[in-house]
């Protein structure tokens, strides 16, 4: 293997042998070598299996966001806080399967239940009581009135605005930049736009994530700028007619941690209800960073709530919850939803045991306070360095921003020094630390799981990295990653 300043494949995914692509030179790039040779050298077996895995699978992963830099890590274990590798080595684990694992790894309290479900059959093709349960338990916890199951979060999000258009007979929906709804056709514009292809700041352009999204799907959207109020009442305003729905993550987590401003959610709440258009919460992410997802701290209801990942405590399932007069539209011939997987007994008796029982209010609580004290550490220790950082925590998430100032949108976030993340990761990676999810657009999440002795030993590992952080590292940019 060339193992001569191998920094990147090219494009880090079709021809593993081609290396070398960047040469670098001087001190940051030295550091960065070091990083990515300790890497090669430990990950021996990961990159053999990702190396069979592009035969067999388009860049060998089975999700767009795994694809990551040198080559995606193979794991074989998970408990608790941690994750074991193929090569054997462990990590305090911060990316909890982007979100879902707010439980932690294989919690023993919904293994038991899972266990016994299982014993009874894992779907039945009809209706079991135990979704009954699950439904009362989001009811309660998200202050909505119905529930209906389904798999994904992206799922959920495509039945949420037939949801919306059934409702209002109208066709539009205004979505904002820089935020992700799962790869639901509808909803898979200006999710990583660039700049120059994004159009004026205050009225971006619809930009397709991709190919294979027709043109004439534009039509269907317009696309603001997460918390400008202003721009985006003009917007509402301007198209109120035909807009059915305004769809938003209340905290946006596919850019960082951008924390909303007040007056922006309350202007949305007014709005939607002076044009006539239902208001959704895409809390996929959300509803496991805050007890009561994002109304709890926001102070304003949605008409409906999008759920996922932690509500199943690693087991898929999402919900659509809201009103009972927006929900009671869903029915043949009136508004589809169908599923052959929606409410299973298994995910069922995963949202009942995890929601009940084990992300509990006192648990979430001290999640938070150990996301807290994360932001501190790192905070205190990149203090006096003459460093451009922000770490904005939302929850029992957070993230490290190299930024200029704090990003409130995703114009702002594409400011950040994404080559000083990347040096971090790796280097966090190569001290047994998966410090967030794989991508700088990604933040951590605490689990339930995790405890002191997690933050501190995350905290010392990235005491030995943040001597080298001030360095320029060479630039990169967010990349489309779905
Ligand atoms: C806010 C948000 N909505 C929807 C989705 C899609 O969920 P899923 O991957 O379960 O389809 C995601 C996935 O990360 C998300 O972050």
């Amino acid at each position: 293997m060339c193992t001569k300043n191998i920094i990147y494949f090219e494009h880090y995914s079709n021809y593993v042998d081609k290396c070398g692509i960047m040469v670098f030179e001087g001190r940051p790039e030295e550091i960065l070598e070091q990083e990515y040779r300790k890497f090669f050298e430990t990950h021996g077996r990961s990159l053999e299996t990702w190396k069979r895995a592009v035969q067999l699978t388009p860049l060998g992963v089975h999700s767009n966001y795994r694809l990551t830099r040198p080559f995606p890590v193979y794991f074989g274990k998970g408990e608790g806080a941690y994750l074991t590798d193929v090569d054997g080595r462990k990590y305090i684990d911060f990316n909890m399967g982007f979100g879902a694992l707010v439980s932690g790894h294989s919690n023993k309290v919904i293994v038991q239940e899972l266990i016994s479900r299982i014993e009874n059959s894992t779907i039945f093709g009809f209706e079991d009581e135990e979704s009954l349960n699950a439904a009362e338990l989001i009811n309660e916890r998200f202050g909505t009135e119905m529930v209906r199951f389904s798999t994904t979060g992206t799922e959920a999000t495509m039945h949420a605005l037939r949801i919306a258009r059934g409702y209002t007979g109208k066709t539009k929906v205004l979505k904002f930049e820089g935020c992700y709804h799962g790869s639901n056709q509808d909803l898979l514009f200006s999710v990583k736009p660039k700049p120059d292809e994004a159009g004026e700041e205050r009225r971006p352009r619809p930009v397709p994530a991709g190919l294979g999204i027709p043109d004439f799907m534009k039509q269907g959207i317009v696309i603001s700028q997460f918390n400008d109020t202003a721009s985006t009442e003009e917007l509402l305003d301007e198209y109120g007619e035909d807009i059915a729905a305004v769809i938003l993550e209340p905290f946006p987590m596919n850019m960082g941690v951008i924390i909303p401003d007040r007056e922006f959610i309350a202007m949305l709440r007014r709005k939607c209800d002076s044009i006539g258009a239902v208001l959704i919460f895409d809390e996929v992410k959300t509803c496991g960073k805050f007890y009561g997802g994002a109304e709890e701290v926001l102070g304003v209801r949605p008409d409906m709530k999008i759920l996922g990942k932690a509500i199943g405590g690693g087991i898929p399932v999402s919900a659509i919850a809201g009103s009972s007069e927006m929900l009671s539209n869903i029915g043949p011939g009136k508004i589809a939803h169908a599923g052959t997987f929606n409410s299973n007994p298994l995910a069922m008796a995963a949202v009942s045991v995890t929601l009940g029982n084990v992300l509990t209010r006192s648990a979430m609580r001290n999640a938070q306070l150990l996301s807290q004290e994360l932001a501190k550490g790192y905070s205190d220790l990149m203090a006096d360095r003459h460093l451009e950082f922000h770490v904005p925590v939302a929850g029992l998430s957070g993230a490290i921003s190299f930024n200029h100032r704090e990003p409130k949108n995703w114009r702002e976030f594409l400011k950040g020094d994404v080559g000083k993340w990347n040096y971090y990761y790796i280097a966090m990676l190569n001290r047994g630390v998966i410090p967030a999810g794989p991508g700088a657009d990604e933040q951590w999440t605490v689990s339930v799981m995790h405890s002191k002795e997690e933050i501190e030993n995350t905290l010392e590992a990235f005491k030995d990295i943040v001597p080298s952080i001030g360095m320029n590292f060479p630039l990169l940019e967010v990349e489309e990653s779905v």
